[in-house]
């Protein structure tokens, strides 16, 4: 096997195979692109394992009781081998020199150790296996075999597996299968209800010709068994490469055919061309391909710390790992899944983590996936229009969690047990968790501030402000008694209370939403006007900025109280006090629901996840900074971090007051919800949105960085044990690149046009011919 040097900072390696906890590890080292993602589970099989393969926008729903979701898709990655009669695996006869090693740099994963069957065959087996950042559609592996004890009879099983399902629902058809000039598999199926086509082609190739090639057709599945007689010494290698298409391809797309094409015929075909090409460039060619491509992307998204624990940097290339596998960058139809596509979790369902959590990261460093990201809530409006018609509202109403362009709501009903009732907890997050619709209206604030793209705003940008903000001109209500408009019955980004009156988080947003849009409206016609003939051809634009403004004026923000506490909604300060410490120290989330019912939590003074400490991080200018500083700690306090969005939305603010051990303590709760040492907490997935917030928290708040009303900033809150934070970003169209150092912030142009900022309050600028702009400023002074 080919020789490469490993960098230090890149790679994870493993020593023991830990058969209990293979869920995780097949989630946090998944491998993919955006387009096909795949679990990482071992070659063979073992309990427990759950193999999972997704492509984007293959959305399906198994039952008309369930809800849409992202089908396990047929495997490809199981290799079955038998030595002399028996079954490899770990966990029968012995094995030594075990090493899993996943390179963050390269996305491969490499596993090797030596055998010794239970009869005492010995072999060493090594394998790679890769999903091609340059090829989308390419899944390979390459494996090595060679018998150390004395000739061995080898059996290699291997081909598509369609025996998936999504815990147990079957979402494709036991497709046609056909073996091509004798050596491609090849499987053609399709979504049961949403009819997409699939089609998966699979070619292997060996070092030397097996003794005996026999194809084996069964249901769902369609393999080879090759046999070979291995000598010592020897050693055989097999190529196996892989690929998916899908009719919803982006190939197949256009703008009147959003869905694709339903003709397997033809998706088929593109399939053939496509495996007859990849596979004569081999493992090799294709691994130096996806390699070239992987070095692409780190040159500018790669983020250097420099810290007394070097785990900090490998965490932060973890996170910036998966931001780049879960995206399919530039494609307009698909969000991001709250886990991306690493596991069944949330369904593939994007949620609120796209715009607050994620939009950042992109829009500040690869603005047109940002973009694409916002036309995908674009091109869901019908599904928001429903809903919002459905429920007696106007203008868009986004559904909580989101699928398909027009699937509207897909939140599930029914949850976990409750240990009180005995019963499934409904899940009312579909129904009542409305601030998303202003969520996606504050991220077209951010992505328009930071790119300063007019044309998306001309064709998107303010269609989706007005539209949102038609929602909440509907959704608020008038109370005669207090004369000003509330919003009752909701859930605010803390799930675990339901049906609160007046969120602040919801409220204030909701307020933004209506008081920008009608901005948007004022500015339209000389800014947008393509928007605003549009519009205008729809509403009486001018009648609707007034009511906008009338709204937003009317309605009930809630300021500090005398204690200086704002209330995160109106009954949160009357709930009862209860000792959280033993929750709050526990490892894993929800331990609260092992002592409460779910009614009973939501009748005590906890939160789930921050909720007015969102709104502190969203509108950071809202309140005095003593008065946020006060409402952090106390809220903090109250906080069980259950949500993996907590821990890094709170970093960013801990650096922002200048609390600096609990921002670094933060960050690196942040890095550990996947990376960290819980055997469990990520067996159905990584959590995308925590890989957002770990970028957040080193550039927004170690580095400070803002964009308030489209004004770039930064302040240097550096944790004390680092050395240096350096990264690249992109300000309305300029590229610049960020260095923090315990005294000093320097900020070099790397193209572009000029860009002016402050850091510390300073005022600066750089262009191509004053290219650096140095500030000594250190950690202290920011705060
Ligand atoms: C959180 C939500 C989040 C969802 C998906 C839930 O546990 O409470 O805020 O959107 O997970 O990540």
């Amino acid at each position: 096997m080919k020789e490469r040097t490993w960098l230090p900072g890149w790679t994870v390696e493993r020593r023991a195979f830990d058969p209990a906890h293979t869920a995780k590890t097949e989630s946090i080292y998944a491998q993919g692109n955006g387009y096909i993602n795949v679990r990482c589970a071992e070659d063979e099989r073992y309990v427990g394992q759950t193999r999972g393969t997704f492509a984007t926008l293959t959305f399906n729903k198994a039952l008309p009781d369930e809800v849409t979701e992202l089908p396990n898709l047929p495997d490809v990655t199981a290799i079955d081998l038998t030595v002399n009669g028996e079954r490899f695996s770990l966990d029968r006869g012995t094995y030594r020199d075990y090493l899993s090693r996943f390179d963050i740099r390269t996305g491969e994963v490499e596993r090797s150790c030596v055998w010794t069957s239970p009869a005492g065959d010995a072999v060493r087996i090594r394998s790679r296996r890769m999903v091609s950042l340059a090829q989308k559609h390419v899944v390979a592996a390459t494996l090595e075999i060679e018998a150390l004890s004395g000739p061995v009879r080898l059996m290699v099983e291997s081909g598509i597996d369609a025996r998936m399902t999504n815990s147990g629902s079957q979402h494709l058809h036991d497709g046609e299968k056909r073996l091509i000039d004798g050596r491609i598999l090849r499987m053609a199926t399709r979504t049961s209800e949403s009819r997409v086509p699939i089609a998966i082609h699979c070619e292997h190739s060996f070092s030397a010709d097996p003794a005996r090639a026999l194809p084996v057709m069964q249901r769902r599945r369609f393999v080879m068994r090759y046999a070979f007689d291995l000598e010592p010494g020897v050693p055989l290698s097999m190529d196996k490469i892989s690929c998916y298409h899908t009719g919803r391809d982006r190939s197949f797309a256009s703008a009147e055919r959003l869905g694709g094409i339903k003709d397997s015929a033809r998706v088929l075909q593109v399939g053939d061309a496509c495996i007859t090409s990849v596979s004569s460039m081999g493992y090799e060619g294709l691994f130096e391909a996806s390699r070239a491509a992987w070095e692409r992307y780190w040159a500018h998204a790669d983020v250097e710390i420099e810290s007394d624990d070097p785990f900090d940097q490998l965490g932060m290339r973890f996170a910036l790992y998966h931001l780049n596998i879960m995206i399919d960058r530039g494609e307009p139809r698909a969000g991001i899944g709250a886990k991306g596509m690493t596991g069944e979790g949330y369904k593939g369902h994007s949620f609120w983590d796209t715009e607050i959590f994620l939009l950042p990261y992109y829009a500040l460093t690869d603005p047109a996936a940002a973009r694409a990201l916002l036309v995908y809530r674009y091109l869901s409006l019908p599904g928001a229009y429903a809903k919002a018609q459905e429920n007696g509202y106007e203008g868009a109403m986004f559904p909580w969690e989101s699928a398909w362009l027009d699937d509207g709501e897909t939140t599930p009903l029914f949850g976990a047990a409750d240990i009180v009732t005995g019963e499934s907890i409904p899940i009312l997050t579909g129904v009542l968790e409305h601030h998303i619709t202003a969520d996606i209206a504050w991220g077209v604030y951010l992505y328009h501030a930071v790119t300063g793209d007019e044309e998306f705003m001309d064709r998107y940008g303010c269609e989706l402000m007005v539209e949102c903000a038609r929602f909440w001109a509907s959704r608020v209500e008038w109370k005669p008694e207090t004369r000003r408009y509330e919003i009752t019955n909701v859930i605010g980004p803390d799930e675990y209370k339901e049906h609160v009156d007046n969120n602040a988080f919801t409220n204030y947003v909701a307020a933004f939403t209506l008081t920008h849009a009608a901005d948007i409206i004022d500015a339209m016609p000389k800014r947008w006007p393509d928007a605003c003939e549009q519009l205008s051809r729809r509403y009486n634009l001018h009648e609707l900025a007034a009511k906008f403004r009338e709204r937003a004026g009317g309605m009930y923000l809630p300021g500090p109280r005398e204690d200086g506490l704002v209330p995160q909604n109106d009954q949160y300060l009357d709930l009862a006090e209860v000792d959280l410490s033993k929750y709050r120290s526990e490892a894993g989330v929800s331990s609260i629901f092992e002592d409460y019912g779910w009614e009973e939590a939501n009748k005590v003074m906890v939160s789930k996840q921050a909720d007015l400490v969102m709104l502190l991080r969203v509108m950071p200018d809202l309140f005095e900074p003593e008065v946020a500083k006060r409402n952090f700690v106390f809220y903090e306090g109250r906080c069980l971090h259950d949500s993996s969005l907590s821990h890094g939305q709170h970093g960013i603010l801990a650096a922002w007051f200048g609390l600096e051990d609990m921002a670094l303590d933060m960050y690196r709760h942040a890095v550990r919800v996947d990376f960290g040492e819980n055997p469990t907490s990520s067996d159905e997935g990584i959590h995308s949105a925590s890989m957002g917030n770990v970028w957040q928290c080193a550039a927004c708040g170690f580095a400070g960085l803002m964009w308030e009303h489209g004004e770039l900033s930064f302040a240097n809150h550096l944790p004390g044990t680092w050395k240096r934070l350096a990264f690249e970003m992109s300000w309305q169209g300029s590229r610049l690149r960020v260095t923090v150092e315990p005294d000093a912030m320097t900020v070099e142009h790397l193209s572009g046009a000029p860009v002016s900022f402050t850091i510390d309050g300073r005022a600066f600028s750089v262009s191509h011919e004053e290219p650096q702009a140095r500030c000594v400023c250190g950690a202290g002074d920011a705060a």
